[in-house]
């Protein structure tokens, strides 16, 4: 059988990863897919650049709409990233009876109702493996593996460059801005590193898992999305002799009211294995109501393991190239016409418990003052740790833990407590989550 033709958009760091793995691992990959997968055509924006990949047997292009409108290509592999001209080149891929691969979150996360739509419409396929915690086939293991469960919840490590900040935070002592500078130079931060410390990157592929998971349409806007920014090595340290880690951590979990669907910083129990992730790493934990905890691990960027997912997805678009498209597995796990209208929590409506750090006056009645607080709002405390002030200081962090309550409670607790008079600086709050078995 003839080989099915790639048209590849992009030949960077994934683009040039997904031609190298195509190449060497060839004959596995036909055997796997029934036929060889060639890129035939490619676009990338400098034809002269320097490559990470031999370019012999594909035409070069600089424009890819030329790509996505070649008769002779019959998957579109966008690997450009951004919201446009992406949104635009794979709508019209689409609209060229072209299937899709992609592995970008922010296309997906914004417009991926509309780009399955107008899929579902073309009778194609789009696949965006890669799009979430690179290498880790969790798309795959939450769309078909545990398609059994109820999901309950999902809560994932699932941007490195974050993870890698917070763990040489911890145990290097190092400068948020020195590491990120680091990450930047392994080519792990995204274009605009903001995406990647103020959770929105985070939040885009939460928003694609939680679509899988609940059969919901994918909602990014309602995203709660909180960065790591205002972490410092003293929270690191003070969480550590608490007994837990802080993460970032995108979690999306179904109750009685909605979902929640918030991505920030969040202490865990260091006996919990996710809180053992650490470097550029990623994991994402699942909880089934069948198979209970389950837990995925691996790289979440990189040229090769995410070419690993972008080849996954051309080998399964390839098998699937004949096949009834009435019959493939639906883009969000759940059949487009049964698509759950779920509310979105906002996050004043989540629960959850609290790390709170005060730098108080050290004087006789300041705690007292806070307990009536908290204790006016039912808010019950967990743990308390109490720092020596630092010499020649009169002002001593406090930490408290409470135990789990409503978002909004804590809001006018933390609003009550900076207004005391012995309270020197705005509260830092850390939710806390248990990650256990409810
Ligand atoms: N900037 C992302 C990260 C790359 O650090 O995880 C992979 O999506």
């Amino acid at each position: 059988m003839n080989p099915v033709n790639v048209g590849l958009l992009g030949l960077g760091t994934v683009g040039g990863g997904t031609v190298n793995v195509l190449l060497r691992n060839a004959a596995e990959i036909n055997r796997r897919a029934g036929r060889g997968i060639h890129v035939s055509h490619a676009a990338a924006r400098h034809l002269d650049a320097p490559r990470i990949c031999p370019t012999d047997g594909m035409r070069l292009t600089d424009d890819p709409f030329a790509v996505v409108r070649d008769p002779d290509v019959d998957i579109v592999v966008e690997l450009i990233g951004g919201y446009e001209p992406a949104r635009e080149l794979v709508l019209e891929a689409i609209a060229h009876g072209k299937h899709v691969v992609t592995a970008n979150k922010a296309l997906i996360a914004l417009h991926g109702n509309e780009i399955f739509a107008a899929a579902q419409a073309q009778g194609v396929v789009v696949a965006f493996e890669a799009a979430v915690a690179g290498g880790i086939p969790i798309i795959k293991a939450l769309r078909e593996g545990l398609a059994a469960n109820q999901v309950q919840w999902v809560a994932g490590i699932i941007n490195g460059t974050g993870n890698f900040i917070l763990t040489e935070m911890r145990d290097k002592g190092r400068d948020f801005a020195d590491v990120l500078a680091e990450a930047q130079e392994l080519g792990y931060a995204e274009a605009d590193p903001t995406f990647d410390v103020e959770g929105i990157d985070a939040a885009h592929k939460l928003t694609i898992l939680a679509s899988i998971a609940f059969g919901i349409p994918l909602q990014f806007d309602s995203a709660y999305t909180e960065g790591i920014t205002h972490v410092t090595r003293d929270d690191v340290a003070y969480a550590e002799e608490l007994g837990y880690r802080i993460k970032h951590l995108g979690i999306a979990r179904r109750n009685d009211q909605g979902i929640e669907l918030r991505v920030h910083p969040t202490l865990i129990p260091e006996r919990r294995l996710i809180a053992n992730v650490d470097g550029v790493m990623n994991a994402v934990l699942v909880m089934g109501d069948a198979v209970g905890p389950t837990l995925y691990y691996g790289a979440g960027a990189g040229a090769e393991p995410t070419a690993s997912a972008v080849v996954a997805d051309l080998i399964e678009v390839t098998r699937v190239l004949t096949s009834d498209p009435e019959n493939r597995v639906p883009h969000l796990a759940f059949q487009p016409d049964a698509l759950a209208d779920l509310a979105i929590l906002p996050i004043d409506a989540v629960s959850s418990a609290y790390y709170l750090r005060l730098l108080a006056k050290d004087k006789p009645g300041t705690l007292a003052d806070v307990s009536r607080i908290l204790a006016d709002r039912g808010i019950s405390m967990e743990a308390i740790l109490q720092k020596e002030p630092a010499a020649g200081a009169t002002d001593v962090p406090v930490i408290i833990l409470t135990q789990r309550v409503r978002e909004g409670e804590v809001d006018s607790a933390i609003t009550a407590i900076e207004a005391l008079d012995s309270i020197s600086a705005p509260v830092t709050r850390i939710r806390v989550e248990p990650l256990d078995a409810h």
